[in-house]
């Protein structure tokens, strides 16, 4: 057993939703969160600015004495080099994995749509952990860097009609390609999986990134003897790196009918 808060961060407010699911499967377990509100988004930057953001928010939730770190984000999953996680001090996991694995376990037709963005798609990170596990697979990769914007902006009510043209620009190719399962690659998706849901049709899967990896590092957490004993009252605090005014009403939207936790703003670039 191990009392240490999980450590989750995200290039911004999406990993919440990620965070969301975690309380859902570990209500007990205390977790401190950074969101890089200052810096995001990640995943218009090229390859090492996001792979020295992301040392970054690694090593100030090290200092938070944290037992194990989930990167909450389709983005630097993809582009974190393996063999560094490999070597921090607790155990680290990205989106990655989880999702593929979900993806490749709901697909019927084996044609599997993967969005995210640009930094993600370009990585093909997710394209190569699922042909490993099923290699007669037909992927189709979409970038959609216009999503997370919408997101942080708020233009996630359903039916919105600015939202509604853009995924219909982004994943008509998609539809056509007759995927039955789609990869929400990013953890700012799962706010428009109702739009882009309907977009898709009913028959399509679509695999929140977020939530399946809060269920992988729940089962992880307790093969290792990490989990903190406790079935209710965990804790959150949250770290941000622009002002925090407006989190409250942010995370309200991201976390569901989670509310609390402290917020407090951090210099990231001194880490
Ligand atoms: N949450 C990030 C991800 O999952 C997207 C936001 C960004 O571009 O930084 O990829």
């Amino acid at each position: 057993m191990d009392p240490r808060p999980i450590g989750v961060f995200d290039s911004g407010l999406g990993g919440l939703t990620a965070v969301r699911q975690l309380r859902r499967v570990l209500p007990g377990e205390d977790i401190v969160y950074f969101g890089d509100t200052g810096r995001v988004p990640y995943g218009s930057r090229g390859r090492d600015i996001i792979v020295q953001y992301a040392r970054q928010d690694i090593r100030f939730l090290l200092q938070q004495d944290v037992k194990f770190i989930i990167a909450a984000c389709g983005t630097v999953s993809s582009t974190y080099p393996p063999e560094e996680a490999a070597k921090l001090p607790v155990p680290f996991t990205g989106v990655v994995g989880a999702t593929a694995r979900a993806a490749v376990d709901a697909t019927r037709n084996k044609k599997v749509g993967i969005i995210g963005t640009a930094a993600t798609v370009r990585s093909g990170s997710y394209a190569a952990v699922i042909r490993d596990m099923m290699p007669e697979v037909e992927i189709f990769a979409r970038a959609c860097p216009m999503f997370v914007p919408l997101v942080e902006n708020g233009y996630f009510n359903d039916g919105n009609p600015v939202t509604k043209l853009i995924i219909a620009e982004y994943l008509q190719e998609l539809k056509d390609a007759g995927v039955d399962t789609l990869i929400l690659g990013c953890t700012h998706y799962p706010l428009l999986k109702k739009m882009i849901g309907d977009f898709m049709g009913g028959d399509v899967h679509l695999v929140d990134s977020g939530k399946v990896t809060a269920q992988a590092a729940a089962a992880a957490l307790d093969d290792l003897g990490l989990l903190n004993g406790k079935t209710s009252g965990g804790t959150a605090k949250y770290f941000v790196s622009d002002t925090p005014d407006n989190f409250d009403e942010l995370a309200h939207t991201f976390l569901g009918e989670y509310a609390g936790g402290t917020v407090e703003r951090i210099a990231i670039e001194t880490y």
